[in-house]
């Protein structure tokens, strides 16, 4: 038997825990086999990436932080999502390629092509079943993350300038992959959500 991947995606703040822990509840009470990840992370090596590319007192050029995060792909998937897929289990990812494409591709403007070739490269051409984008409005995001009153990232520092091109290029590639990636609207209440993902992925399920 074959798993599926589901990978949720979305700005900071846009809900991707909150869908991921919600997904993986209802998949379990739906007596499913689960799995749950984060990116970047899930395996030693990419913890470890992912504590320096987040240090804000580490310097990290963008090409250096777009093959970072290519590096904990490949090691994530290599080492953990593949075995699960081959096992026949259900792995939701709490982001995936989609999010280079969008924070380094186009928020720190290499392209979303280059970062994409990367990326090809680092997942052997893995691509998720269904992604889930979260759309959820600056304010909405900026409100969440205030709330949540934890020091900003390496990467929660980039400016507004940052996150609007990483939004665009999210809406970009859903208006192009519509198959692919559904668009659910973030700012909706957390079971209203959760309803619409269920629903958005219901063909994978049995
Ligand atoms: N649908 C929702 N409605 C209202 N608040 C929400 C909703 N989803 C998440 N939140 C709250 O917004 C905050 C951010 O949510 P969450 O941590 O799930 O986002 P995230 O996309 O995982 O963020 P990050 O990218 O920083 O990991 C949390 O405080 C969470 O409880
Ligand atoms: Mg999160």
């Amino acid at each position: 038997m074959v798993g599926r991947l589901i990978t949720i995606e979305g700005l900071d703040g846009s809900g991707k825990s909150t869908l991921v822990a919600g997904l993986v509840a209802e998949l379990e009470r739906r007596e499913l086999p689960v799995t749950a990840l984060r990116e970047p992370g899930g395996v030693e090596l990419a913890e470890r990436l992912r504590d320096l590319v987040k240090d804000p007192s580490l310097e990290v050029s963008a090409r250096a932080e777009a093959l970072i995060y290519a590096a904990a792909r490949a090691q994530l998937v290599g080492e953990l999502v593949l075995p699960l897929l081959e096992a026949g289990r259900f792995v939701v990812l709490d982001r995936y390629i989609d999010s280079s494409l969008a924070y380094q591709g186009a928020g720190r403007e290499l392209g979303v092509e280059a970062v994409a070739q990367i990326n090809q490269f680092a997942t052997g051409g893995l691509a998720a079943d269904r992604t889930l984008y979260l759309r959820v409005d600056a304010a909405t995001r900026a409100e969440r993350i205030g709330e949540r009153g934890e020091a900003a990232d390496r990467l929660e520092l980039a400016g507004d300038e940052f996150f609007k091109l990483a939004g665009d290029a999210y809406d970009e590639l859903a208006a192009a992959e519509p198959e692919r990636i559904c668009v659910l609207d973030g700012a909706a209440a957390p079971e209203v959500v959760l309803a619409a993902a269920i629903d958005a992925i219901s063909e994978l399920l049995p």
